[in-house]
C-alpha cells in the first residue's frame, strides 16, 4: 500500500462491509454516491474510521475508479475482495481469482476463510493459510475469519476451535508477521500486516449475538495467542467483530475491550445504514 493506516497507537475502528454475492453495478455507484464526497472525505477521518467494502469481484475496478473520481487519493476509504485462490502466480485455474488480480482491480485487502467458504466450499485451515499467502505476497492485507459453529459453543471448545483455526490459518505467514523492517525499529511503530475477523458462525447472518463478555473473552483469547505466535505484531493487529451486526448494536460492540471493529454482512448493503455504522 502506498499509504498505511495507522495502527492501534491512534486506536482507528475499521468497518468492513462484506457484500456477499449481492449488487450489480448501478447499485455499487449509486452507493457510493449515496455516501457522498464529504462523507468519504471528512466523516470518517474525523471520526477515526477507516471503511472497507468487499464487494463482489467485478465491481472494485468501477468502484475504485468511482472513488478516485470523487475523492482521489484518500485511503480512510478502501476495497477488498471476498476471497482469492490459493494458487500462486496465473495459470489454467477456471473460476479462480488471483489475489494480484484483486490489487490490480484496486483492493488493499482481502478476506480470507470465511465460515461461508470454509462449511459451503470446504476450506480446510491448510488452503486458508495459502491464500493468506498470497494475498500477503500480492500486497493486501489479508482479513482472515474465524470462528466456532453452534454445537462447537455449546460443548464449552470456542477456545479450542478459535485458537487451532488461528494457528494453522497464520501458518505460512508468521515469519512476514514478525519481520520488523527498519522503518518499524525506527519509528517503533508497526506496519498494519494483517487483520482477524471472529465470527461466531451462529451469529452470521441470525440475528443471534454474543454478549459483550463473550465477545471480550473470545478476543482476549485471541489477542493473547497473538502474542504467541507473531508479538511484534499481537498489540497492533485489528481484531474485528462480526456476526449480526446491526446500526443499533454497533456502538456498544464497538465499545468492547480488544474490539478494534466489524465485518459486517447484511447491514452493510445499504448505503445509509452503512453510514450508520461508520458513525457508531
Ligand atoms: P451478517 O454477516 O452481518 O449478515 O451476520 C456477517 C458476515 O458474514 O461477515
Amino acid at each position: 500500500m502506498d499509504q498505511m493506516p495507522p495502527t492501534r497507537t491512534t486506536k482507528p475502528k475499521f468497518i468492513i462491509g462484506n457484500w456477499k454475492m449481492n449488487g450489480m453495478l448501478e447499485d455499487g455507484i449509486k452507493f457510493l454516491d449515496f455516501l457522498s464526497e464529504d462523507w468519504l472525505r471528512h466523516t470518517l477521518m474525523r471520526h477515526q474510521r477507516y471503511a472497507i467494502i468487499c464487494p463482489p469481484a467485478h465491481l472494485l475496478y468501477p468502484l475504485a475508479e468511482e472513488m478516485r473520481r470523487l475523492i482521489g487519493r484518500e485511503r480512510n476509504f478502501m476495497l477488498g475482495g471476498q476471497d482469492c485462490s490459493a494458487e500462486a502466480g496465473m495459470g489454467a485455474f477456471t473460476g479462480e481469482i488471483a489475489a494480484l488480480m484483486l490489487r490490480d482491480a484496486g483492493a488493499h485487502f482481502c478476506l480470507v476463510g470465511h465460515s461461508e467458504r470454509r462449511t459451503r466450499h470446504n476450506e480446510t485451515n491448510e488452503l486458508v493459510a495459502a491464500k493468506a499467502a498470497r494475498a500477503v505476497e500480492a500486497g493486501l492485507i489479508p482479513i482472515i475469519c474465524l470462528g466456532e459453529t453452534r454445537l462447537e459453543r455449546e460443548a464449552g471448545e470456542t477456545n479450542a476451535v478459535v485458537g487451532r483455526q488461528l494457528r494453522q490459518s497464520l501458518a505460512l505467514i508468521l515469519p512476514f508477521l514478525n519481520q520488523v523492517n527498519e522503518e518499524e525499529a525506527k519509528t517503533a511503530t508497526p506496519h498494519l500486516k494483517a487483520m482477524i475477523a471472529y465470527e461466531p458462525v451462529w451469529a452470521i447472518g441470525t440475528g443471534l449475538v454474543p454478549s459483550p463478555q463473550d465477545i471480550a473473552a473470545t478476543h482476549g483469547f485471541i489477542r493473547s495467542t497473538l502474542g504467541e505466535l507473531c508479538a511484534a505484531q499481537a498489540g497492533v493487529m485489528p481484531i474485528l467483530y462480526g456476526g449480526s451486526v446491526k446500526p443499533d448494536n454497533a456502538s456498544a460492540i464497538l465499545a468492547v475491550d480488544d474490539v478494534d471493529g466489524l465485518l459486517v454482512g447484511g447491514a452493510s448493503l445499504n448505503a445509509a445504514s452503512f453510514r450508520a455504522l461508520c458513525g457508531a
